[in-house]
């Protein structure tokens, strides 16, 4: 069994990653508008995995014998200035995500809540990931500058993820 607290938290964490695949998903949609098909096909891909997240943190809430209660979910910004600018907030988003799972762990150690701590493991590893992914590409942006045919190779490799 975990505490109100942890349960509190860990309820709090289901909506920040369904956030995140509604925010991915409009990124999604904005990719799309602006005829980028295959940053438009990566962010789809992302908020699947986001939405795989959520589940990950209900289904073990539930497994805790504990109560799942979702909240509701904020709706995403939805204009940006160019690719730039989205993954920007793609990264600052994941670093958010990850201060907010790593104060799970402090609390989850502070409780002695082993089986917690134990089960977030897998959401530290994957931040890492996650944040360095989005900075990845952001760099890669940046290279890029204002250089159309840059964009248009770029978008064809974010293309990849949809293939593999
Ligand atoms: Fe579920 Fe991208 O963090």
């Amino acid at each position: 069994m975990i505490t109100e607290k942890i349960t509190k938290m860990l309820n709090k964490q289901v909506n920040q990653e369904f956030y995140s695949a509604y925010l991915y998903l409009q990124m999604s949609a904005f990719f799309e508008e602006e005829k980028l098909s295959g940053f438009a096909a990566w962010m789809k891909i992302q908020s699947g995995e986001e939405y795989k997240h959520a589940m990950k943190l209900y289904e073990y809430v539930l497994q805790a014998n504990a109560k799942v209660e979702l909240q509701k979910i904020d709706a995403p910004k939805n204009k940006w200035k160019d690719v730039l600018d989205v993954f920007h907030d793609t990264y600052k988003h994941e670093k958010q995500i990850t201060g907010y799972i790593n104060e799970i762990v402090d609390f989850a150690l502070t409780e002695k809540d082993f089986a917690t701590f134990s089960f977030l493991q897998w959401f530290v590893t994957e931040q890492v990931e996650e944040e360095s992914t989005a900075l990845l590409i952001l760099d890669k942006i940046k290279l890029i500058g204002d250089n159309k045919t840059g964009l248009f190779f770029l978008d064809r490799e974010m293309a990849g993820r949809a293939r593999t």
